[in-house]
């Protein structure tokens, strides 16, 4: 164990932060950079990150993410693109055709996992400040109007923000899966009985943290959580944004 394996087995999203405590511009460099220095698909670096600082935008994001109150406050609010913009210029400054290659889903895809480990390293840097963080993914249930707010060109995805602050309120820590459950050797063991068993156990577990969370009132597993949101399809518009921001799924 040390420091860093500390920082990330204590990770819990944090959805309340100290009010009027900005991150410095020092703290905030710091986490982008952290965020840059992740691995990044062949050095293409296919991602943007874009500070929030303007109140009235701040709060129109948090309106288009479900009026979640922790996107409007917080000590500062990022937001991660997949960003295959630069890479169009660099077709034009290096005269070479680079549409086709751009605009498949393998580059596609290579910009969405960019992003998230650039995500991830800014997230462990917040925290290791003693920063809390929540991701949020609400943004995407607009995005046509989040694209129009950040006027972020074709080729440009905003995927999720981060809210970062200084925590008010500590939640608990959300068990995970079974080590076993995740973790295969070799081959993926496909034994359903087992899987089963498993997500049994684990749900026994879940709902004595859901239990004692809510004092008695809530009684969820983790199977009936994913059971009912998986039971609803949800932003179905995205292919075709993708598609009509030149990133098309070929
Ligand atoms: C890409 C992504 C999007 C998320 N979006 C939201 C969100 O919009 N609102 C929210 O409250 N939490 C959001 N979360 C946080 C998850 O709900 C949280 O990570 C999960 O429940 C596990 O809890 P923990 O982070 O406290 O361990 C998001 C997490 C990820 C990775």
């Amino acid at each position: 164990m040390n420091q860093i394996i500390e920082t990330i087995l204590n990770h819990r999203s944090i959805r309340s932060f100290e009010k009027d405590r900005p991150l410095s511009q020092e703290q905030i460099q710091t986490i982008v950079e952290s965020a840059q220095a992740a691995s990044t698909s062949s050095f293409i670096q296919a991602y943007s990150i874009i500070g929030i600082t303007d109140k009235e935008k701040k709060t129109r994001i948090a309106e288009l993410a479900n009026n979640q109150s922790y996107v409007e406050n917080n000590g500062h609010f990022f937001v991660f693109c997949a960003d295959l913009h630069r890479h169009a210029l660099i077709g034009k400054m290096e005269g070479k055709e680079v549409e086709p290659s751009i605009e498949s889903t393998e580059k596609f895809m290579v910009a969405l996992i960019d992003a998230a480990l650039a995500a991830q390293n800014a997230v462990i840097a917040a925290e290791s400040m003693g920063l809390g963080i929540c991701y949020i993914g609400g943004i995407r249930n607009n995005l046509e109007e989040v694209v129009k707010l950040l006027k972020t060109p074709d080729r440009v995805i905003p995927l999720f923000g981060i809210a970062i602050g200084y925590p008010a309120k500590i939640s608990g820590q959300k068990p995970r899966l079974p080590f076993n459950h995740v973790y295969h050797e070799n081959v993926y063991e496909e034994n359903e009985q087992k899987y089963i068993d498993e997500l049994q156990e684990y749900n026994e577990i879940i709902q004595k943290y859901y239990e004692e969370r809510t004092a008695g009132k809530r009684n969820d597993t983790w199977t009936s959580q994913m059971g009912t949101m998986l039971e609803k399809q949800s932003r179905m518009y995205m292919k075709e944004f993708i598609e009509g921001k030149k990133m098309n799924l070929r």
